[in-house]
C-alpha cells in the first residue's frame, strides 16, 4: 500500500502557541474528565466551564454525546471504535490547546492505553486527568438515560461497567468523589489545578 503521509511535511506556523497564549492571558490546557456513564462527567465539565468562563478564561467543552453526533458519528462502542473516538478527540483537544484555549472533555474513555496516548500529545503540565469517581451501583441507580436497564436486559451490548470494562486512572491528577463532596467543592478542586 502506498504511504499517503510520505510526502506530507510539518509546517511551522509563524504565530506560535506561546504568542496565542500571551494574547489570551493564559496557557492552553486540556482538562480530561473520565468516568462511568452517569457518573456526572458532563455536569461537572459544564459547571467547570461556567466557572472558568466567569473568571475570563477562554474555554471549549467537548462532550461524548455531542461529538458522537458529528466528528465521530461513524463510530460504535466496541473497544477499537472507542479507541478511535478518544484518539480523534485527543487530537482535537490538542489543536484547541495550541490555540491557547482551555479545552474540557467529558468522555467515558474507559481504556487506560487510549487516555495515555492522549496524554502523550501534551506537555506534562498541560494535561490534567480527572477521574469522576462514582460507584457503579450509584450510576446504575441514577440511570438518567435508562441505558443501564437496557444493558442489563441485553438490549445494549458492550456497556461500560456491565459487559465492557472501565479501567480507572492510576496516575491521574485529580479524583473527584462525587458521593462525599458537593459540586462547588469538586469544581474548586479542579479550578486550583488550572490557575
Ligand atoms: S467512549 O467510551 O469514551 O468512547 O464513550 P463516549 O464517547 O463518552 O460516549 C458515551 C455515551 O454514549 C452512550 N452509550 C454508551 N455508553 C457506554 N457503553 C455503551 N455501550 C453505550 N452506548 C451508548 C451513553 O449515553 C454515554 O454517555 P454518558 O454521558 O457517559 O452517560
Amino acid at each position: 500500500a502506498h504511504d499517503s503521509k510520505a510526502n506530507v511535511v510539518w509546517n511551522r506556523t509563524s504565530v506560535t502557541q506561546a504568542m496565542r497564549e500571551q494574547l489570551n492571558g493564559h496557557a492552553g490546557k486540556c482538562i480530561w474528565f473520565t468516568g462511568l456513564s452517569g457518573s456526572g462527567k458532563s455536569t461537572l465539565a459544564n459547571a467547570l466551564e461556567i466557572e472558568l468562563n466567569r473568571r475570563g478564561y477562554h474555554t471549549m467543552l467537548l462532550d461524548g454525546d455531542n461529538v458522537r453526533h458529528g466528528l465521530c458519528k461513524d463510530l460504535g462502542m466496541g473497544e477499537e471504535d472507542r479507541g478511535e473516538n478518544i484518539r480523534r478527540v485527543g487530537e482535537v483537544a490538542r489543536l484547541f490547546a495550541e490555540a491557547g484555549i482551555i479545552v474540557i472533555t467529558a468522555f467515558i474513555s474507559p481504556f487506560r492505553k487510549d487516555r495515555d496516548a492522549v496524554r502523550a500529545l501534551f506537555d506534562q503540565d498541560a494535561f490534567i486527568e480527572v477521574h469522576v469517581d462514582t460507584p457503579l451501583d450509584v450510576c446504575e441507580q441514577r440511570d438518567p438515560k435508562g441505558l443501564y436497564q437496557k444493558a442489563r436486559e441485553g438490549k445494549i451490548k458492550d456497556f461500560t461497567g456491565i459487559d465492557s470494562p472501565y479501567e480507572p486512572p492510576v496516575h491521574g491528577e485529580i479524583v473527584l468523589k462525587t458521593m462525599s463532596d458537593n459540586e462547588q467543592a469538586l469544581i474548586s478542586k479542579v479550578v486550583k489545578h488550572v490557575l
